[in-house]
């Protein structure tokens, strides 16, 4: 079944066209990856895919419901970890999810069993009652992601889950998401810049290149699709490059990183 499809999806700011004409489909149960450069236009197509930005031109589906139309019924049917910080520092882990509750509307029945849950599924229930600017990186990701499937949403959207992480923090990161898809059956729709997590997370892959589609696949299929001779082994970083590599000389995309390091700075702050 189809949980995700896109036709012609295009944004636009000013003369600047960060997504070009996107079509797409994501079947329900995969773990779907975005790859590109800075500045691609992976956060774009998530956030109108997440009805937080009205696409310029082109449609988008997400659960069987049209995102310009039905974007409340999107919004109940998806859980969205953004690539900015979404909990709050000054409060615990169960008060950022009791939060979360209230907004998702659960019953007050509910509400203490779903956050108990949920802190278990990514490993944080013994730091329920700590303060969270106390917590690292990766145990912030993970209560994002308990934050964000309170509700138990069908789709998953993550916009760079493990950009700073260590080795270790990334790997419990990826564990954690492996077991929602497993045992809630969740589809994941995520971006990322390390080609290790898409080659061991994602079941299928798309690259974008300067807001077009440059490629789609599963990893075998991208890899195969550079036709090196038999033998001779190609990584991800290899279909990477080839798709979404500038020759040499190429000027870089504008604003991409430095809007994202500013903004990680602030969030940085605010945690304090
Ligand atoms: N609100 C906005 N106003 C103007 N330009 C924007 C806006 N949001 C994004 N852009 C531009 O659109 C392009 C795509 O940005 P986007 O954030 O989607 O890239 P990305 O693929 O997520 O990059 P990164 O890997 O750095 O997160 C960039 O050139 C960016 O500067
Ligand atoms: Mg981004």
């Amino acid at each position: 079944m189809t949980i995700l499809e896109t036709h012609g999806l295009t944004k636009r700011f000013g003369d600047l066209t960060a997504l070009d004409g996107l079509t797409l489909g994501v079947e329900a149960g995969e773990a779907f990856g975005l790859l590109g450069p800075n500045g691609a236009g992976k956060t774009t197509a998530i956030r109108m895919l997440t009805t937080l930005l009205p696409p310029t031109s082109g449609d988008a589906r997400v659960a069987g419901l049209d995102v310009r139309r039905e974007a409340a019924a999107v919004r109940r049917a998806i859980g969205y970890v953004p690539q900015a910080l979404s909990v709050d520092g000054s409060l615990t882990a169960c008060e950022n999810l009791l939060i979360f509750a209230k907004l998702y509307d659960l019953p007050r029945a509910e509400r203490a069993g779903r956050i108990q849950a949920a802190l278990a599924l990514v490993g944080l229930s013994d730091f329920a009652g700590k303060l969270v600017r106390e917590f690292s990186g990766g145990m912030i990701r993970r209560l994002e992601i308990a934050q964000s499937t309170l509700h138990r949403p069908r789709l998953l959207f993550l916009d760079e889950p493990t950009v700073g992480l260590d080795p270790l923090a990334r790997t419990a990161v990826w564990e954690h998401v492996e077991r929602l898809r497993g045992e809630l059956g969740t589809t994941l729709f995520l971006t990322t810049h390390s080609m290790e997590e898409a080659d061991s997370l994602c079941s299928r892959l798309a690259i974008l290149h300067r807001g077009k589609l440059a490629a789609v696949g599963t990893p075998a299929e991208l890899k195969a699709s550079l036709g090196r001779p038999a033998g001779t082994e190609v990584t991800l970083d290899d279909v990477f490059l080839h798709y979404a590599g500038d020759p040499l000389g190429a000027p870089l995309p504008e604003g991409g990183s430095f809007r994202e390091t500013s903004r990680e700075r602030r969030t940085a702050r605010r945690l304090g």
